[in-house]
């Protein structure tokens, strides 16, 4: 553990239900890149409209819906860089003039355009960051663009569609919620929530239930106007999402590759970390209740000269899954098929139906059953790695998993984050374990809801990141139907904290508007500039809008009487120019 220490120079805020960003004394935060505006492609950057009469063919080429993960590459230093970016998934409710009604092909292209990654070029210029419009790097990556397929699944039978008949391109990103920067300069994202985009058969076989297929999807409706979502005509379709996806946003010709290796999952994300002799340790959890964290152990070592370099390097290695048991002990164990219950007979007759069936292979290995692995964060001082456990309101239910020593509370509505080091190093197989914070309000009444946080309060954690100086940022994902009421009556809007990971006291640094949620954090190289993502402003409980009342809960960050809210990057400097956070 890293000890105390006058980390944190800021004074904390209240609380806050207002519809704006509120910040500490001392600081200044600003909208930018919004959805909607043009990314910057020469020659095609058509204005944003407020009345959300952009065509899917705008959209494409315009900052998507629902910014989430970010990281910042250097082009020169902290003064100028490309921001990239995902953008999580749609409200079709704000996105098409009329909303869903009438429901067509071309609301479905513009809503799976607003999906995916965005690269743009940023630069610090009289103070002020600014988009670079346009910019040779500027990049739209949507749930149409091309990606290759990496690693154990590549050509696999499973993989193959009638549009693709080698299995080794697929079509598209979406959901993709966390990131991760690697090392040698690209960008990871982790498609999330993909299956919502399925349509299944009324009997889906027991791989689509297993994976939370439905049978007419999650709302999306993608799947009535386009033939790749509908499972019944193209049943390997879903097998190519739910991958880590990686970026070089330095080469704007490159064409991104999907990790196979890393294993199938609503990936919340994937972070990096870096063993003593130069292997890459990927650690990624995912984000659905009752399911796993990840790590991959490359098998070969990083080797200078970036992307290029290490093309291949997260295409071989060893998965792992974990099992936290009581006591503050786990181990990682190992996925390879042929190896204990991994055989064909059960369905895993090689490494491509281990990685594209890893919960049914996790099932089988007796990991545990998490509540709701969000981010990771690297502690490389330390070497403790932290993971977000956002919330799990079925913990305990008739007929659901209980309580184990890491996931200990039942009817989980707060959230925990646990934290673990490795034997040895990064690739060790046991770890020791422990909390370091378990959220809530020690007002609650349900003792499951009080959580023992120390300093200002909060709910259901989700980003977390460490700044270069150790400072371990915590952003949260409170529902909006739960959110300034009930057991969250005091926490207030969703919002950021600085928490000291040697005390585990946390100051409250920010604030969001009304309904959304904080998430992704990077700071330039030196360490004076926050960029922050606020992902659905003005979302109602429902998540999707009346497109009849777009304002009702929100109008951030414009405030435009006949705009709409939108998701945007905030921009947060200290007025006197120093490191955020002292
Ligand atoms: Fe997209 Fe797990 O939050
Ligand atoms: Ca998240
Ligand atoms: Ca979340």
């Amino acid at each position: 553990m890293p000890g105390g220490g006058p980390r944190i120079g800021f004074t904390p805020i209240a609380a806050s239900a207002a519809d704006r960003i509120t910040v500490p004394p001392g600081y200044t935060a600003t909208a930018f890149l919004l959805w909607g505006e043009p990314v910057g492609v020469p020659g095609n950057m058509p204005a944003f409209r407020d009345d959300a009469g952009n065509s899917a063919a705008d959209q494409a080429v315009q900052m998507g819906m629902h910014h989430d993960g970010i990281h910042y590459y250097p082009l020169d230093g902290s003064r100028r860089g490309l921001l990239v970016m995902n953008h999580e998934y749609t409200d079709d409710g704000l996105l098409h003039a009329g909303g869903m009604v009438p429901w067509t092909a071309e609301k479905v292209r513009k809503s799976q355009a607003a999906h995916g990654v965005s690269v743009s070029e940023v630069e610090l210029k009289d103070g002020r960051w600014q988009a670079v419009r346009p910019s040779r790097y500027a990049r739209r990556f949507t749930a149409s663009s091309p990606f290759a397929i990496g690693g154990p699944a590549a050509g696999h039978a499973l993989m193959r569609t009638a549009a693709d008949p080698a299995g080794r391109l697929a079509l598209g990103t979406f959901n993709n919620c966390a990131s991760g920067m690697t090392p040698w300069g690209t960008y990871l994202s982790g498609e999330e929530n993909f299956i919502g985009y399925f349509s299944s058969a009324d009997q889906p076989t027991a791989h689509e239930r297993r994976w939370g297929m439905r049978k007419n999807g999650w709302g999306y409706r993608w799947h009535e106007h386009d033939d790749r979502f509908d499972a019944v005509k193209n049943p390997n379709e879903a097998n190519r999402h739910g991958w880590v996806v990686e970026i070089d946003p330095y080469d704007p010709a490159s064409t991104p590759v999907k990790r196979t290796a890393l294993g199938r999952a609503a990936h919340e994300g994937a972070w990096v970390a870096v063993t003593k002799d130069g292997r890459a340790v990927v650690y990624s959890g995912e984000d659905a209740r009752f399911e796993y964290i990840y790590k991959f152990v490359s098998r070969d070592r990083i080797r200078p000269g970036g992307a290029k370099a290490n093309a291949e390097l997260l295409d071989h290695g060893t998965l792992y899954v974990a099992r936290f048991d009581a006591g503050g002990r786990g181990r990682w164990i190992p996925m390879r098929a042929g190896e204990g219950p991994l055989t064909a007979a059960a369905g895993f007759a090689d490494q491509g139906e281990v990685v594209i069936k890893s919960r049914q292979a996790s099932d089988l290995l007796g990991a545990t059953k998490m509540d709701r692995p969000e981010w990771l964060a690297i502690d490389t001082a330390t070497r403790w790695v932290y993971c977000t456990l956002t919330n799990n309101t079925a913990r305990g239910q008739p007929g659901q998993p209980g309580v184990d020593a890491a996931n200990p509370r039942a009817n989980n509505t707060m959230g925990q984050i646990i934290r673990w080091k490795e034997d040895g190093d990064f690739d060790g197989e046991g770890f020791e374990w422990n909390h370091l914070v378990l959220a809530g309000d020690p007002a609650n009444e349900r003792p499951e809801a009080k959580g023992n946080i120390r300093g200002d309060l909060y709910g259901c954690p989700d980003g977390i990141a460490f700044d270069n100086r150790g400072v371990l940022w915590i952003q949260t994902d409170v529902f909006a139907s739960q959110m300034n009421r009930g057991e969250f009556q005091r926490i207030g809007n969703n919002q950021m904290l600085a928490c000291d990971p040697g005390t585990a006291e946390t100051r409250r640094f920010l604030t969001g508007p009304v309904n959304c949620e904080i998430t992704g954090a990077c700071w330039t190289p030196d360490g004076r500039t926050l960029f922050i993502n606020v992902q659905h402003p003005g979302e109602t409980p429902s998540e999707r809008s009346n497109p009849e009342e777009p304002r009702r809960f929100s109008n951030w960050p414009e405030f435009k009487p006949d705009g709409r809210p939108r998701s945007a990057t905030v921009v947060i400097r200290k007025d006197d120019g120093g490191p955020i956070g002292t």
